[in-house]
């Protein structure tokens, strides 16, 4: 794992979005993994502006969302099918049938979760998956004791995830106690790891996740199983890391980052 510190925001977020857009322009038709949330809108925006005025094209590319809210279709406002509309598939030249979330109102709730799998892996895995994380210490909706090995599935909403994310709905009591999300074990299969945190409410669960011991009640610990992740955070996120400066010193020196330095 490496973990990159950036000096705020949107310097976090663009070197995010370098990476990605790299990713992209080699590997056209990539299958990524993609997230909702805060932490992604500007580095969506970001990658549209790079569709529109630097000729990034996403038109092979194919997309995994990591999870959904269960029973609400894909119309309504809280739903991550119309996050993902909204902030970056009406943004860029995507071919809609390429991108793919669970079914939130699926007839058979049960086998959402393997046909998800199942449609994962006809695509050839995932490529690149995004991740950001929750203050429960998430990763997708994979909150405390989600097996390191889980598939996607079901997942009840904790009351920290649900006071995360309530304010987003007009009407708060709205909000799903419930959601499909790929598995920690799903995620893991994935070829490259890219977690964006900012801010510095996330600093505390962030120190956890990348430097505490890996336990399935921060899931966001699995990351340190991968061998290819990549954590981006900016200084208020990076406050509570103890390797700070060992981390700045890969990232000035190690020639693979050359060209993001600039
Ligand atoms: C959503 C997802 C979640 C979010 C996390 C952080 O698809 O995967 O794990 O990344 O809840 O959300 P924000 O960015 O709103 O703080």
């Amino acid at each position: 794992m490496e973990v990159i510190i950036r000096k705020d925001k949107k310097a976090a977020v663009d070197l995010a979005a370098r990476i990605i857009e790299k990713a992209v322009r080699e590997t056209p038709d990539i299958v990524l993994g993609l997230a909702t949330g805060r932490t992604m809108e500007d580095l969506y925006a970001e990658l549209a502006r790079k569709h529109r005025e630097e000729e990034l094209d996403f038109s092979l590319a194919r997309t995994f969302n990591l999870d959904e809210y269960i029973g609400l279709p894909p119309e309504h406002p809280g739903s991550y099918r119309y996050y993902m509309n909204y902030h970056l598939f009406n943004n860029i030249n995507i071919d809609q049938r390429n991108t793919h979330l669970p079914n939130g109102v699926a007839e058979d709730l049960n086998a959402e979760g393997g046909r998800y799998e199942d449609e994962i892996e006809h695509c050839g895995g995932i490529d690149l998956q995004l991740l950001g994380i929750g203050r429960s210490g998430h990763i997708g909706f994979n909150e405390p004791l989600s097996s390191l090995m889980s598939r996607t599935r079901q997942k009840a909403l904790t009351p920290v995830t649900i006071a995360q994310n309530s304010p987003l709905f007009d009407k708060p009591e709205d909000m799903p106690k419930r959601a499909f999300t790929m598995g920690v074990g799903t995620i893991l299969d994935a070829r490259r790891i890219l977690m964006l945190v900012t801010g510095k409410e996330k600093a505390a669960i962030l120190a956890k996740a990348v430097e505490g011991p890996i336990t399935s009640m921060v899931s966001a610990t699995a990351i340190q199983l991968h061998p290819n992740t990549v954590v981006i955070v900016d200084e208020e996120a990076a406050e509570m890391l103890q390797e700070k400066e060992y981390y700045r010193w890969i990232f000035e020196n190690e020639p693979e980052w050359e060209e993001f330095r600039k």
